[in-house]
């Protein structure tokens, strides 16, 4: 599968290496080619998933829990994780195997190029970013996912009544995203007073967040929805 990034300049990511087990090398050989794709064109979510159900795209998805969570639990629906990590991908793809999980695809590379270049517009019925890296330093704020631009995307992508999803366990970057989707006037927050949600039963509490939780961060989500 190759794996080759635009040239944008600024990222949300930084590929790391990462070690992978055994289980994850196996499956990144065997399976990548059944439940991942490399697009080359604009993507035919009836032809991909052999159905026209509503599709729910995670983005940064990590090893996968999220999507693991939500797919067993919706089986109505179609689930798209697009990931940079190696490893992350390896473990999801493993876990689809073992769970006969049907509803699920994977896209192995920078998900900003990818709704770029071949998600078609208004074809999302929700986009997730979970726990998003939050580049706590100042100088690299820029590297945050959640930015204006990012939105423009979004709000291009995402199916009129669609759903953004956005959850942290960084309470300052959770303000400043909270902020930036308040003055985006094309969406709805689900809460009164713009305020953050409790976490909804289609996401589980994931390892990111536990770690989070034992630093005594917190969870933010705002869920929000395109008018
Ligand atoms: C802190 S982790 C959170 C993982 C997961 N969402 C969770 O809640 O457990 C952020 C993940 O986003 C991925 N990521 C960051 N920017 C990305 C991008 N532009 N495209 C795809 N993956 C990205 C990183 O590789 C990393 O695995």
């Amino acid at each position: 599968m190759k794996f080759e990034p635009t040239d944008r300049q600024i990222r949300s990511f930084v590929l790391r290496k990462g070690k992978m087990t055994t289980g994850q090398k196996k499956a990144v050989e065997e399976l990548m080619p059944i439940y991942a794709f490399d697009p080359d064109q604009t993507i035919d979510f009836e032809k991909l998933y052999g159905n026209n159900n509503p599709v729910w795209l995670d983005i940064g998805f990590g090893n996968g829990e999220s999507i693991i969570h939500a797919a067993q639990q919706h089986p109505e629906i179609n689930f798209l994780g697009i990931e940079v990590h190696l490893p992350g991908v390896g473990h999801l793809l493993m876990v689809i195997k073992e769970l006969g999980l049907t509803n699920v695809r994977i896209i192995r590379n920078d998900a900003v190029d990818m709704l770029n270049l071949f998600i078609a517009d208004e074809s999302l019925a929700a986009i997730h970013v979970y726990f998003p890296d939050p580049w706590h330093k100042k100088r690299h704020h820029k590297r945050r996912i959640m930015n204006q631009e990012f939105l423009d995307l979004i709000q291009t992508k995402l199916q009129t009544g669609g759903r953004l999803h956005y959850a942290s366990d960084w309470h300052p970057y959770a303000l400043e995203v909270q902020e930036l989707l308040a003055a985006n006037t094309w969406l709805k927050n689900q809460e009164s007073n713009n305020g953050f949600a409790s976490r909804p039963e289609w996401r589980p509490v994931t390892k990111f967040e536990r770690r989070g939780q034992k630093l005594e961060h917190g969870s933010y989500d705002l869920i929000m929805t395109k008018k």
